[in-house]
């Protein structure tokens, strides 16, 4: 973990909800956030123990209340999972993240009895929705597709997950003040409760939740047109566009105005430094220009080509082959300090709801690349971002869909380094 907190305790974040709530999909985010953050963090889905133990097919009657044997069950599936992420969040693990309906009060403090008895503190999110409409759209999207209802028609897999919601109603409980530290998201984030939420993780976490939505808008990545510096293998500076760098940036606004000709409904977002303003000047759209998006910092070998740092500085040279991760340069950055500095970034980015494309650089969009599509932080420091190429990411519930479209295939990639693969000894 490297986005320290004074706070080291061990956090599990016991998600709440009747199904097609949207539990899962938060889950998944925040795993996906506090990870890339450097924390180390896991779901435990009591859904997946139930497929793994019992199979797939579990009709709703499973679900009843009333049924004491399909209780009985699902109970030591749910002690399953807890056993597992308790004893992972007292070895290697920083934040578990328990997700299941978790719907009732008595099932709520046998996980937080048994979790503080860890000493592993415990949050509460519950997904709460009072629109019916973002439930049903909820089960069209993901539930049709579970593995819970593979081969089965449509209609009826609707019915029957109609009927397992019906049968949590039925016991349904909301979490209530006298539970400890909660929140309550309701309607998407139209309303929001927060209870005893104080800690430095919990409170950062509640503001990435705040700002989560279920619009999948797609997000374009592309760092700028060529640049002097590139056309001469250097890295960092602060130089113009060379002539091929400039003819991609008319190649982009054509792209823009082909796929998304509603220049309104479009946000455009630039790093401050002139090769990334200079990209988005023949757009003729509105952008933004962010500091925090411009390259990662490469201190005293900035102007340099990465041959003569080799010949004169070998031992920087080394060393950001051994850890190109978190290899800092002198005076400069790290990628984890690129990471750290790219978080209102990514908040801003949840949060915007219309496409946003970022025109920026090789190191910060390899970082924003591993957010979106869940690439282990250490793999980073190799993604391929080419040159002249447009990066389309949309993501959807569980996941992000990826396209590539370059532009001008005539250019050669940026020169780097080091390997495009990672050493071997990484995941
Ligand atoms: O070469 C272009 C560039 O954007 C440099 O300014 C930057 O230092 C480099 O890419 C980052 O890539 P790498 O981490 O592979 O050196």
């Amino acid at each position: 973990m490297y986005d320290k907190s004074p706070d080291r305790s061990k956090l599990a974040l016991v998600m709440v909800g009747l199904p097609a709530r949207g539990k899962s999909y938060t889950a998944r985010k925040v795993s996906r956030y506090l990870s890339w953050l450097g924390y180390t963090t896991k779901v435990f889905n009591v859904g997946e123990y139930r497929r793994q133990k019992l199979g797939a097919r579990m009709q709703h009657e499973f679900f009843d209340p009333k049924n004491e044997e399909g209780a009985w069950a699902r109970r030591l599936l749910a002690m399953d999972a807890l056993d597992d992420m308790c004893h992972w969040l007292g070895n290697a693990g920083e934040v578990g993240i328990y997700d299941a309906t978790n719907s009732t009060r008595t099932r709520r403090l046998e996980l937080k009895e048994r979790c503080e008895r860890e000493g592993v503190s415990v949050l509460f999110v519950e997904i709460h929705c009072s629109d019916l409409s973002l439930v049903e759209a909820n089960v069209k999207a993901t539930k049709l597709t579970s593995p819970d209802y593979r081969d089965v028609p449509p209609q009826e897999a609707v019915r029957d997950f109609r009927a397992r919601i019906a049968h949590y109603e039925a016991a349904y409980e909301s979490v209530r003040e006298d539970e400890g530290s909660f929140v309550r998201i309701t309607d998407a984030g139209r309303r929001l409760e927060i209870h005893r939420v104080d800690g430095y993780l919990t409170s950062r976490v509640l503001f990435y939740i705040m700002n989560l939505h279920l619009t999948h808008r797609p997000i374009l990545l592309t760092r700028h047109g060529e640049s002097v510096y590139n056309r001469g293998g250097l890295i960092g500076g602060d130089t113009d566009l060379s002539p091929a760098g400039q003819a991609y940036a008319h190649a982009l606004a054509d792209f823009l105005d082909k796929h998304f000709p509603d220049s309104k409904s479009t946000v455009i977002w630039t790093s401050s430094m002139r090769r990334a303003v200079q990209t988005a000047n023949p757009l003729g759209r509105t952008s933004m220009a962010w500091r925090a998006l411009d390259e990662i910092d490469a201190g005293i070998c900035d102007g340099m080509s990465y041959e003569q740092i080799r010949v004169q500085m070998p031992d920087e040279y080394e060393a950001r082959k051994q850890d190109k991760f978190r290899y800092r340069y002198p005076r400069g950055e790290s990628y984890q300090d690129v990471i750290q500095r790219l978080q209102p970034v990514i908040i801003e980015l949840e949060r915007t709801r219309k496409p946003v494309a970022v025109i920026a650089h090789q190191a910060v969009l390899r970082a924003l690349y591993a957010y979106f599509t869940g690439t282990e932080v250490a793999r980073c420091p190799y993604l391929s971002v080419p040159l002249h190429t447009v990066l389309k990411l949309t993501p959807h519930a569980y996941g992000c869909h990826e396209e590539r479209f370059p532009l001008s295939p005539n250019i050669p990639p940026a020169h780097t380094q080091l390997p495009s693969t990672p050493p071997g000894d990484l995941p």
